[in-house]
């Protein structure tokens, strides 16, 4: 088992870089099953993910090369591409429902395993499924697999109206319209920076769509698309965490690649706190208060506050010079990581998708487990202010969003390593 072992006390300093965004690179590698050929993508980050998304695409009949060194991954798209994903990949990876839309609107069937619920909440799909089936295709579950089949002659545009601006059913249903005859007018529709990455990529291959950044997107659909090149936009959610880190930690930390007009909310938070930020033409740079003050967060789609970054805000909250309330808006369980915090001695509570946490001038180290990407991430962030050594255990799940977390604190000047145990030892106090 490996587990990272932090000794709280560093004031982080320094310079850390922020790869591509896990978000966005995941649609756009199942965006290229659109079209035969080889498509490129530059800054991909060397994340667990990305080489999950790698192999079900080999699974699904394409030539995969990830360069994690230099960042890239060229995917060769045969003529033909086959249907299914495997429960094993999906039950690996959620996002890998993203090759839905795709499937359906290129091969013409899709047959994804179903990838149920996850540590953060119930994970719907009834937004995926209705937008397709209002594109002509036929929906159903079949021992565990979601099987699509779009009717003869392929998808058909469509008008669809989200009742919610899911990201992923945004994402499937754009990349089924590309392909649909006809016009598809989606509304309601996501508004996150990762769908304007995938739009760029989508009109690179030469799709027709309007309404980039806005709630409304029309989508006249082509006979085929062609593949393409594209960079990756940088990680929003890793640039956060390293600016939450700062903050939490009184340091004084330059994000170099950070865009801060993707994190406008979360970063007015941070100086409601107290911490100066400053964009830098490079990044952004972010010198942590003494002490940060407390700040109320409740978590929305973007603009809003990002429920990604929500395991920060309550780190940041428990170590805040006074009261706050922190409520997560979208997913119905995602305050498991709460109580792990506890563990370091948060002074909280948690009431339905409210948190009250009351302000501590430090926390004490203790065994945690991470339950998922970002709250294995923020544990992490925040032993950096519990006195003693905290072993954090489940850090595969850091490893699938993040690129080698110990080695990025370290270069802050946290001492951090990480370390493999035999499974009877994990849960020993860290010597
Ligand atoms: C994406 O998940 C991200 N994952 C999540 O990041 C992120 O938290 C989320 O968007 C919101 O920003 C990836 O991009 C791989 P949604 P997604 O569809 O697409 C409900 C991370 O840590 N819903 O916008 O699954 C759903 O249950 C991850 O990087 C339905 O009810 O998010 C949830 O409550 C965690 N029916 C809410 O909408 C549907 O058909 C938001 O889900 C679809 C969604």
């Amino acid at each position: 088992m490996e587990r990272i072992v932090v000794t709280g006390g560093a004031v982080l300093e320094g310079e850390v870089e922020v790869p591509g965004a896990k978000n966005s690179v995941l649609k756009l590698m199942a965006a290229s099953l659109l079209a035969e050929g080889r498509t490129v993508l530059r800054d991909v980050p060397g994340i667990v993910d990305v080489r999950i998304m790698a192999e079900l695409l080999r699974r699904l009949g394409c030539v995969v090369e990830h360069d994690a060194a230099a960042r890239t991954c060229a995917i060769d798209v045969p003529a033909e591409v086959g249907h299914r994903a495997d429960y094993e990949l999906v039950r690996a990876m959620r996002a890998s429902i993203s090759v839905l839309g795709p499937l359906t609107a290129r091969v013409g069937r899709a047959d994804v395993a179903v990838p149920g619920g996850d540590a953060i909440g119930s994970r719907g799909l009834d937004l995926h499924v209705e937008g397709l089936r209002a594109m002509g295709a036929d929906v159903h579950v079949d021992h565990g697999y979601l099987v699509t089949e779009a009717p003869a002659g392929g998808l058909r545009g469509a008008e669809v109206a989200l009742a919610f601006p899911s990201v992923g059913a945004t994402e499937n249903l754009l990349m089924a319209a590309v392909l649909a005859r006809g016009r598809t007018v989606l509304s309601g529709v996501a508004r996150e920076p990762e769908i304007d990455d995938l739009v760029d990529l989508l009109l690179a291959m030469g799709a027709r769509i309007s309404g980039r950044g806005g709630s409304e997107l029309v989508v006249d659909g082509v006979d085929a698309l062609s593949p393409a090149e594209h960079a990756v936009v940088p990680d929003r959610v890793v640039a956060g965490t390293w600016a939450y880190a700062a903050a939490i930690t009184g340091g004084r930390v330059h994000v170099r690649g950070a865009r801060p007009e993707h994190l406008v909310m979360a970063l007015d938070k941070l100086r409601e706190a107290g911490a100066e930020v400053e964009p830098t033409g490079t990044g952004i740079l972010v010198q942590g208060p003494d002490r940060p003050r407390p700040v109320d967060v409740a978590t929305l789609p973007y603009p809003g506050f990002p429920t990604d970054l929500q395991p920060f805000a309550l780190a940041l909250a428990a170590v805040a010079d006074g009261s706050c309330v922190v409520t997560e808006n979208l997913f119905e369980a995602r305050f498991r990581f709460a109580h792990e915090l506890e563990r370091l001695g948060a002074d909280l509570v948690v009431d339905g998708h409210h948190v009250l946490v009351r302000g501590r001038p430090g926390l004490s180290a203790a065994p945690v487990e991470a339950s998922d990407i970002r709250a294995g991430a923020a544990l992490v962030v925040a032993a950096l202010r519990a006195e003693g050594t905290t072993a954090v255990h489940g850090v595969g799940h850091v490893d699938r969003g993040y690129e080698d977390v110990v080695a990025a604190l370290r270069g802050l000047g946290a001492d951090v390593r990480r370390e493999v145990v035999e499974p009877a030892e994990a849960l020993l106090p860290v010597d």
